[in-house]
């Protein structure tokens, strides 16, 4: 049994209260933390791999044209990272970031998933994925649809509100005084203190935005999408969001 960031099954009392993370726990161990496996090898996705790999931790990625596309992308990620079958990703360790477009979710085996913490990057665009009526009309969010697929893992909504580029710069160290909070959504508390562990470990603080019903939230379009990181009116310009701004603007959403 690995330790680290994968920690134990009980939530933390920040994350369940609502609270940033303001870990109570040591200081994640890398070396003794299984490996990230990264479904995705896009934007988010070697950003993800990046931030593991800095933060020190093993990687095992992979893209649907299969690993020996993925050969520039490892090259770049160091020793650290390798690249891998959909399966063999989400086979690799506890906690598995899935980010992809919404469309290809169908397509990802549920089986080597089951028991595992997801962490669901997707955003729904219709222009993209097709119209799905459902999120049309709000009766459900994307990554409940990703929870129902995946029905026997614990699905964590996370890096969905926050461009690229900005996830890659703005991570900085536990206690940092310009520390970014990226809001977690989840109906398991275990998962989202998981997920918060995690996010630690490559630089972030959380904000728990509640369940995967009220992920809309931090969706395209709504205040806490990309705004709370974004300097002045340009996207592509990152300034850190600290957890107060990030817990204002998801408030402040409306439907
Ligand atoms: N870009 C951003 O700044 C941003 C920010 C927040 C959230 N998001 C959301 O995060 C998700 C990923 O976005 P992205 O911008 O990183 O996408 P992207 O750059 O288009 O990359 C998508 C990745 O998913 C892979 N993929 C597609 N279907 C797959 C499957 N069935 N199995 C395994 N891999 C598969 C693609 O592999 P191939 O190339 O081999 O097909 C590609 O590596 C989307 O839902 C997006 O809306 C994006």
């Amino acid at each position: 049994m690995s330790s680290g960031w994968e920690g134990n099954a009980s939530a933390s009392p920040a994350v369940a209260s609502g609270m940033s993370t303001a870990p109570t726990s040591p200081s994640p161990t890398a070396s003794t933390a299984s490996p990230v496996g990264i479904i995705g090898a896009g934007r988010i996705g070697s950003a993800v791999a990046q931030l593991a790999v800095d933060a020190g931790l093993d990687v095992v990625i992979a893209n649907s044209r299969g690993p020996e596309t993925l050969a520039d992308l490892v090259a770049e990620l160091g020793p650290k990272a390798r690249a891998a079958t959909a399966t063999e990703a989400a086979q690799a360790g506890h906690v598995i970031v899935l980010t992809i477009p919404l469309k290809a979710t169908t397509d990802v085996d549920p089986a080597p998933l089951a028991g595992k913490v997801v962490l669901d990057t997707g955003n729904y665009y219709p222009q993209r994925d097709g119209q799905v009526a459902a999120l049309d009309d709000g009766s459900t969010t994307s990554s409940a649809l990703t929870q129902q697929h995946l029905a026997g893992s614990a699905v964590v909504k996370a890096f969905n509100n926050i461009y690229s580029e900005s996830l890659r710069s703005l991570a900085r160290p536990t206690g940092d005084a310009e520390r970014t909070a990226l809001p977690v959504f989840g109906d398991d508390d275990a998962a989202k203190a998981t997920a918060a562990r995690f996010l630690d470990t490559l630089g972030y603080d959380v904000v728990d935005g509640g369940d995967l019903a009220e992920s809309w939230r931090s969706e395209p379009g709504r205040p806490a999408y990309g705004w709370p990181y974004a300097d002045g009116e340009d996207f592509t310009t990152a300034k850190p969001g600290p957890a107060d701004a990030v817990r204002e603007a998801l408030a402040r959403a409306q439907r």
